[in-house]
């Protein structure tokens, strides 16, 4: 009973993902709905995640059921990677593609505790281990593809700064963008230096796009209904002067993404080259699929 009145909190505090579709098909947790609640898992994982790219499910690893009184429990150890949508595209997620093993895939392997509640597939917890391909593999697949760095890398920093000062200088939007977020940063060396790939969000401002340089700093980002954000690729190579392409999206009264904290810190290795997926731990603790294990042996007694 205590579950049950903690959940009802947790679905009403959250608006907890529950299935688009199909509204009148009570969800029991049957292996046979397993599709019902991978979505609701899919979906939930994208609504917490507030830094870097979508996730697109890919396929169900393993599944462990746990029959109860008056709810059902499923565990899900599910592979998701990440597409070429950042968070702020608000492209479908089936229009977003996953990334090919030449830009460096990165998989993530979650285990998420779906259960009922009110017949619908709700998502109680999860945990995810969130890794770029080997730097073996990308050179394996693609010798001359360029490889990540590090999201605060100084030189493409510096290379983003460039770009959007670009960007601002020659688009036809009325207000200055910055920077939200360094999505992916990937080099390769040339003949003529180092070349730098970076992928970066940005937000509009309340500044006018001719704003001058010193007072860009103080410029406010947009926030709800009004905030428009955009997408960038730049690319530098060598000494020239970085190219920029931004996708600017139409206001979507969305939360702003920097109001959430950074969540590599304490998960990965700094600096990390990719945005992981953060643990999501209510009040049950998400256990992985076969948690049941037996205890160890105990030691064999000493020999003489
Ligand atoms: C924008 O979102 C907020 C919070 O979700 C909501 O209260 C508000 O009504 C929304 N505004 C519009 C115009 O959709
Ligand atoms: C998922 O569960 C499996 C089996 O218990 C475990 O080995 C794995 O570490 C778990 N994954 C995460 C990210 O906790």
């Amino acid at each position: 009973m205590r579950e049950l009145v903690i959940l009802a909190a947790l679905v009403s505090a959250l608006h907890v993902a529950s299935l688009p579709t199909d509204t009148d098909v009570v969800y029991k947790c049957q292996e046979d709905q397993d599709n019902i609640a991978i979505l609701a898992a899919e979906r939930f994982i994208n609504d917490h995640h507030h830094h870097g790219y979508k996730f697109k499910f890919v396929s169900l690893d393993s599944r462990r059921a746990d029959e109860k009184t008056d709810l059902c429990e499923v565990i899900l150890g599910i592979t998701l990677e990440e597409t070429e949508c950042h968070i702020v595209n608000p492209k479908p997620l089936d229009q977003c593609t996953t990334r090919k093993e030449s830009e460096t895939k990165v998989t993530a392997k979650c285990n998420v505790t779906v259960l009922s509640f009110e017949g619908k597939a709700v998502v109680a917890c999860y945990i995810c281990d969130t890794k770029p391909d080997s730097h073996e593999i990308l050179v394996t697949k693609c010798p001359d593809c360029p490889s990540l760095l590090p999201l605060n890398d100084p030189k493409a920093l510096e290379s983003v700064k460039t770009a959007l000062q670009k960007f601002n200088k020659e688009s036809n939007h009325k207000s200055y963008f910055k920077l939200l977020e360094v999505g992916r940063i990937s080099t390769q060396w040339m003949f003529s230096g180092q070349d730098f790939f970076v992928q970066f969000a940005i937000t509009e401002t309340n500044c006018p796009k001719r704003v001058a340089y010193r007072k860009q700093k103080a410029c406010k980002a947009l926030c709800g209904v009004k905030a428009r954000y955009g997408f960038c690729k730049s690319s530098k190579v060598g000494n020239e002067e970085p190219e920029v392409e931004c996708e600017i999206y139409k206001a979507q009264n969305i939360t702003h993404p920097m109001k959430h904290p950074l969540p590599y810190r304490g998960f990965v290795k700094i600096p990390p080259s990719i945005y992981p997926i953060c643990p999501f731990l209510p009040p049950c603790l998400c256990q992985g699929p076969s948690d049941h294990v037996s205890p160890p042996p105990p030691p064999p007694p000493p020999t003489q």
